[in-house]
């Protein structure tokens, strides 16, 4: 049997991928720093080995919150092939085909698009809405407040879930997406206001969104722990919402899935349910 390695694997796609490979029987390895199957460090060379052992698909995830990371993923991909992997799927994220190519993510395409060795998946997705869950956004939702730079430019959030499902058809059939480019996203495009409506309507707590000062977000997420050339490319991406250019829903995801991507509001319901932003005022 041969192994499908996530990298990430502790993550927000990753996680949720390797979940829904099990369950379909597929032998998987989970990698990240830590709380995955292999300990594996994009900072440590040594830790590449044990994670390809016996791999023949990768899920790419590239290191977080880093910006410098094009090279580390070119020494991976050739290590991998020599160990016999034969297919990446590469989480890149909405837009980056409009990058400059020496912009990270765009390097990381380019440099999968001009290898023979190895077929790959590209998948470009918008902001994913498990962020209000388990990501950054989480305790300004907790504390009532959506504060981002974002102006009330909208966006089509998508459900980790949906990524992840995609990216486990295109790992166990390579053949049937190599070469493609999926822009993934979910089924409308709404404001950081109306997703804070509908995130109080489903918990019964206003959450309000405050179109924050750009220099004082940058400021904030830096005091958080975001390094600073990582907080400008964050702020960057809140440019190009709240100049209106904001993904729009593509039919990707049911393209690749033959079903509808999940909506917000069946996302924040649940996440109303299962308390993720602390009790709610009403029952959901
Ligand atoms: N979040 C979004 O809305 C969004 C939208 C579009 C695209 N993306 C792209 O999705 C990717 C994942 O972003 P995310 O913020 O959602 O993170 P995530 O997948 O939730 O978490 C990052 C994963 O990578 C692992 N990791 C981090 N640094 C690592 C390192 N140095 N070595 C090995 N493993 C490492 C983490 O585990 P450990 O920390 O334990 O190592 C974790 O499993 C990013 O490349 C981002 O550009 C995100």
């Amino acid at each position: 049997m041969t192994d499908i390695l996530i990298l990430g694997g502790t993550g927000k796609t990753g996680r949720r991928l390797a979940t829904i490979l099990r369950d379909q029987g597929h032998s998987v390895r989970t990698a990240a720093r830590s709380g995955a199957d292999v300990s594996f460090d994009w900072d440590d060379p040594a830790s590449r080995t044990a994670a390809l052992q016996g791999a023949d698909r990768v899920y790419l995830v590239p290191p977080a919150l880093r910006l410098d990371h094009a090279p580390l993923v070119g020494a991976f991909l050739d290590e991998a092939v020599a160990a016999g992997v034969r297919h990446v799927t590469f989480l890149s994220a909405g837009g980056v085909q409009f990058a400059p190519p020496e912009a990270a993510l765009r390097a990381i395409e380019l440099m999968l698009v001009g290898r023979d060795d190895i077929t790959h998946t590209i998948l470009r997705p918008s902001w994913f809405l498990q962020n209000l869950t388990e990501g950054f956004m989480a305790p300004m939702i907790a504390e009532g407040t959506l504060a981002l730079p974002a102006g009330d430019g909208a966006e089509a959030f998508i459900d980790a879930e949906d990524i992840a499902a995609v990216a486990a058809a295109t790992l166990v059939d390579p053949a049937a997406h190599a070469g493609r480019e999926y822009n993934l996203t979910g089924p409308e495009a709404i404001t950081h206001a109306e997703l804070a409506a509908r995130i109080s309507a489903a918990t019964g707590r206003e959450v309000r969104y405050v179109d924050a000062d750009r220099a004082a977000w940058i400021e904030g997420v830096q005091g958080a722990g975001v390094p600073a050339d990582y907080a400008e490319l964050l702020a960057g991406l809140f440019d190009v919402i709240r100049d209106g250019h904001g993904s729009r829903p593509t039919g990707d995801v049911e393209a690749v899935l033959g079903r509808r991507a999940r909506g917000v509001e069946a996302f924040v319901t649940a996440a109303a349910a299962s308390a993720a932003w602390g009790p709610s005022a009403t029952p959901a």
